[in-house]
C-alpha cells in the first residue's frame, strides 16, 4: 500500500531535505510550497514528490490543498508540520504584530493544517518540527520559543484528547541546523527593528547586534538538515515512536538544562549571555 505524507514548508531546508529523503525511501510525498518555481524544483527532485500550494496562514489555501490531496488519497500516513519562521526581539518593545505573525505561522498554521486534514489522519503520525527553543531558555527570541512551546502543548493535548490510539504525535526538537531560516530571521528582525522608536533600539543595541552576529554564525555552523530528515524517516518507520526527540548536542544540553530549577537556569542564562556579548 502507498504511504502518503504531507509536509509543509518544503521549498527549502529541513522540509525539502525531508521530502526528498522520504521520496527516496518509497513514500509518496505531498510537498507544501508557496511559489510555482519551488513546486517545479521540488518535483524535479524525485517522481514520488507532488508539490501542493500551502500557505499555512491562509485557510483557503489549506482547503485547496486538501482538495488536491483528496483527488489522490483519503488517507495520510503522516503529516509533518514543518513550515516556520523566527521572530526575535526584547519583550519590552517587540511590536505585538510580530508576535501575532510568529504565532500565526508556527502555531495557528500547524493547527489549521491539522484541523483541515483530520479526516485523513485517522491512524497517522503527526510530526511537528518544534525546536530546542521549546525548552524556553533563550532571551531575545521569546516569540519563537513561546511559539514552539505552544505548538508542543497544543499537539500533545490533541494526542491525549484523540479517541483513536493509533494517532501518534511526535515533537522533533532540533538544535542549530544549517538552513536559510537564519538569514531570513536577520532580514525579518532588521525590518522589525527599523520600525522601533530610537529609544528602544538604543537600550538594546548591543543585544540586537549580538543576535545578528549569532544568526550569521549559526547559518554556517549548524548541523546539516539531513540529520533531521534521517530522524523523521526513522520516526515514520517506528510503530511506537517517543513523543519527543532532540537533534544535536546543543538541543540535548538545552533539554537537560531546562530540568534545573528556574532560578538556576536564569542565573546561568544571564551569565552566559553576558559572557558571549563581551
Ligand atoms: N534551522 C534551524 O536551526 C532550526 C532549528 C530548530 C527548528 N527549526 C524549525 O524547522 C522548520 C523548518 O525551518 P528551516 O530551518 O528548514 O528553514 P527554511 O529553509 O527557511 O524553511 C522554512 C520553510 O517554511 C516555509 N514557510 C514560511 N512561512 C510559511 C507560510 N506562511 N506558509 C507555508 N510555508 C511557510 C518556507 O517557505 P517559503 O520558502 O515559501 O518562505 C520554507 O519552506 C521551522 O519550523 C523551524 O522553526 C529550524
Amino acid at each position: 500500500m502507498e504511504k502518503y505524507v504531507l509536509i509543509t514548508g518544503a521549498s527549502s531546508g529541513i522540509g525539502k531535505t525531508t521530502a526528498i529523503k522520504l521520496a527516496q525511501n518509497g513514500f509518496r510525498v505531498f510537498a507544501g510550497v508557496r511559489k510555482e518555481e519551488d513546486k517545479i524544483a521540488v518535483e524535479n527532485e524525485n517522481p514520488n514528490i507532488t508539490g501542493v500550494f500551502i500557505d499555512v496562514t491562509s485557510q483557503e489555501s489549506i482547503r485547496n490543498a486538501f482538495d488536491e490531496v483528496k483527488k489522490v488519497t483519503d488517507n495520510l500516513y503522516a503529516l509533518i508540520n514543518n513550515a516556520g519562521i523566527a521572530y526575535a526581539g526584547a519583550v519590552e518593545c517587540i511590536p505585538l504584530e510580530s508576535i501575532q505573525k510568529q504565532f500565526d505561522i508556527n502555531v495557528f498554521g500547524a493547527i489549521r493544517v491539522a484541523q483541515q486534514f483530520m479526516p485523513m489522519l485517522c491512524s497517522a503520525k503527526i510530526v511537528n518540527i518544534s525546536s530546542m527553543a521549546s525548552f524556553g531558555l533563550f532571551p531575545f527570541i521569546s516569540p519563537y520559543c513561546a511559539s514552539k512551546r505552544a505548538l508542543d502543548i497544543f499537539f500533545n493535548a490533541l494526542m491525549l484528547e484523540c479517541k483513536n490510539p493509533e494517532l501518534k504525535v511526535v515533537s522533533i526538537k532540533p538544535g542549530v541546523i544549517k538552513t536559510k531560516i537564519w538569514e531570513k530571521s536577520i532580514d525579518v528582525n532588521k525590518r522589525v527593528m527599523e520600525g522601533l522608536p530610537e529609544k528602544s533600539v538604543e537600550k538594546y543595541r548591543r543585544e540586537f547586534e549580538y543576535l545578528v552576529k549569532n544568526a550569521e554564525k549559526n547559518k554556517d555552523k549548524g548541523l546539516e538538515p539531513e540529520k533531521v530528515a534521517d530522524l523523521i524517516l526513522k520516526v515514520l518507520c517506528l510503530r511506537n515512536p517517543k513523543p519527543s526527540y532532540t537533534v544535536g548536542r546543543d538541543a540535548r544540553a538545552a533539554e537537560i538544562f531546562s530540568k534545573l530549577p528556574l532560578c538556576v537556569t536564569n542565573f546561568f542564562t544571564k551569565y552566559i549571555l553576558k559572557k558571549r556579548m563581551d
